[in-house]
């Protein structure tokens, strides 16, 4: 059983989707079968959030750097995302699911674009969740281009070098439109960050998950908000006085407690 407190849910959660070759691999699979059942992760998990009630959710689909792999992967990964977009269009529809994309969109092939941009628009007025894929994203460049349109206002004497500040930079970053990521989920094991929403991470909880994406399941994203739950956010500021550690007897009476009190805040939920 994984307890979540219904008050204190990430509003911006962004995860770094890894681990699909080596899912493939482990079973001898082509690396194209892991990106597969990694689909099928994807829309597990934003069938989760949406239900939990998250307010923004940034996917990590497809880097800037990731054009270099071979092609037939490339290919089938366009694929794929049009097949998503595709077959979740109705669901993502009909549960006010704003689908956004960020990225250096020009790259993507028309297999997508014709039907990324449609759902895009069909879909801004809604405001339950906004569901980010990013595609042919990465940190460092959304910085450099944030950078170069302010350069371009100083240029044409529209602001002044001092008016160029972070607030400045932050408004220009569409990956913060739904405002810092609180939370962010890496699977697969690594503990890197790999280009990802480089500038909002700044006071970002990091969580990092050993699971393969497509074995992510709906009980590892509630863990994840669980482990966000238990942390103290002081973004640079003094903490508050320090909890007081319970020893092993404590905490077994504490788990032992009924909640019965705590179920309007708590939301018991098995993956
Ligand atoms: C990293 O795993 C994952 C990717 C580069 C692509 C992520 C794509 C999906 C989850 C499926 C399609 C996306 C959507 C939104 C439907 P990796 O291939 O680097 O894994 P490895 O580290 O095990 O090799």
């Amino acid at each position: 059983m994984v307890y979540v407190e219904a008050q204190n849910l990430p509003s911006h959660i962004g995860i770094i989707m890894d681990g699909n070759g080596r899912w493939a691999q482990l079973r001898g699979r082509e690396r194209v079968e892991g990106h597969r059942e990694g689909s099928k992760a994807v829309r597990r998990v934003v069938r989760a959030a949406r239900r939990l009630g998250i307010r923004a959710l940034t996917l990590y689909a497809f880097s800037e750097q990731n054009w270099a792999r071979p092609d037939l992967e490339v290919d089938a990964l366009m694929q794929l995302l049009r097949e998503f977009l595709l077959s979740e269009r109705d669901d993502i529809l009909d549960n006010g699911i704003r689908l956004n994309a960020i990225g250096n969109l020009g790259r993507l092939p028309a297999v997508v674009r014709t039907v990324l941009d449609p759902l895009r628009k069909d879909s801004a007025g809604h405001d339950e969740m906004t569901l980010t894929l990013a595609l042919s994203y990465g940190g460092r460049e959304e910085i450099a281009n944030a950078a170069r349109e302010l350069a371009r206002e100083v240029a044409a004497g529209a602001r002044s070098a001092e008016d160029v500040d972070e607030q400045a930079l932050h408004a220009r970053m569409p990956s913060l439109a739904v405002g810092d990521p609180d939370l962010v989920i890496r699977t697969g094991g690594e503990r890197r960050i790999s280009n990802f929403l480089l500038y909002g991470l700044a006071y970002a909880e990091l969580h990092f998950s050993d699971a393969l994406w497509p074995d992510f399941a709906e009980r590892d994203l509630y863990e994840a908000i669980a482990s966000f739950q238990g942390r103290e956010r002081r973004f640079g500021l003094v903490g508050k006085a320090a909890a007081p550690v319970l020893t092993e007897g404590e905490a077994a009476a504490d788990e032992a407690a009924p909640r019965s009190e705590a179920s309007a805040t708590l939301l018991r939920l098995v993956g």
